[in-house]
């Protein structure tokens, strides 16, 4: 297969991608204004994402932030003082770029993500956060959703996402109060899956994208996608959508992955599905 290692690496400047055995951490790198997010990060943001979905390097991304925080939310000065002071074209186009990274193509990606939360995750961060698919976070990180504190709303898209995670009376307490919490509470209110000591965080969270990295790609993309637009139907849709998604997923799986596994396990009595997965290399 060919690869991709003579690619120059996407990002440098406000964002940092490292790879490393097929997962591609992708850092937020503002680490002295705690990875605040600001128009130029959305514009390299985007780019970043872009060069990863086709990227052989990159078969996982791990969203986290480098320094003490995951992020600080949306940059007061970067963001909001910056795009009050451009036209109502380039405002509108500011907030389009980090809708677009943070919530469509995260939510939409071709490749697994999951967020690695290392500190201070506080408003719009939430947004990157929950449009991954899973999330680990350091227990002791500090979340907040902090906008009732200074006079604006949980808005981007923060309203919306928190939705989906937690249930209402949890959401519109920390909405309404502004209260912080920490990574063992993020774990009760599921916006993570995981709450662990900081010394486990990265070797946890490299631990679960070498687990996806083991699966059927297109089948993991496809089941991923599945889920996440079916959940916006009604039965009588989703029954249909699935069955048909079901049948484009054998279509599209180059590696004949159900095809394998019925054979497997029904001829061949090679393999379990209770007990593991088929083997992918069998011709
Ligand atoms: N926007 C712009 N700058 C920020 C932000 C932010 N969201 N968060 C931190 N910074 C800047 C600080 O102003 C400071 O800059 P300076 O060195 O030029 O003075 C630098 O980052 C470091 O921040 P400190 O506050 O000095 O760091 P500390 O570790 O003491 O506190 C904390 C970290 C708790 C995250 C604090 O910075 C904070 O409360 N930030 C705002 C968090 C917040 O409410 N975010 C939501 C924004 S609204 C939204 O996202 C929709």
């Amino acid at each position: 297969m060919a690869t991709d290692e003579s690619k120059p690496i996407p990002g440098g400047n406000t964002v940092l991608v490292e790879f490393d055995e097929g997962i591609a951490w992708v850092h937020l790198n503002r680490p002295e204004k705690r990875n605040a997010m600001s128009m130029e990060l959305a514009r390299e943001m985007n780019a970043v994402l872009d060069a990863l979905e086709t990227d052989d390097r990159c078969g996982v991304i791990v969203l986290t932030g480098k320094g003490e925080a995951f992020s600080a939310g949306m940059d007061l000065q970067g963001f909001f003082r910056a795009s009050d002071a451009v036209s109502d074209v380039e405002r509108h186009r500011a907030y389009r770029e980090t809708r677009a990274w943070q919530w469509r193509t995260l939510m939409h990606y071709a490749k697994p993500t999951i967020a690695m939360v290392n500190g201070w995750c506080f408003g719009g961060a939430f947004t990157p956060l929950i449009c991954c698919d899973l999330a680990i976070t350091d227990q002791d990180a500090v979340f907040g959703l902090s906008e009732i504190n200074w006079g604006i709303i949980p808005g981007g898209v923060v309203s919306k996402a928190i939705a989906t995670l937690m249930g209402d009376r949890e959401a519109l307490y920390y909405v309404m109060t502004g209260e912080k919490f920490d990574g063992r509470r993020a774990k009760e209110l599921r916006l993570v899956n995981e709450a662990v000591p900081a010394a486990e965080l990265k070797e946890r969270t490299r631990a679960l994208a070498q687990v996806l990295l083991t699966k059927n790609p297109t089948v993991l993309r496809q089941a991923r996608m599945a889920y996440k637009y079916a959940r916006e139907m009604d039965w009588e849709l989703a029954a249909e959508y699935l069955t048909a998604k079901v049948d484009q997923t054998t279509f599209v799986d180059r590696e004949r992955g159900r095809e394998k596994g019925l054979a497997q396990f029904l001829d061949e009595k090679s393999f379990k599905p209770g007990f593991g997965h088929y083997n992918r290399d069998a011709e």
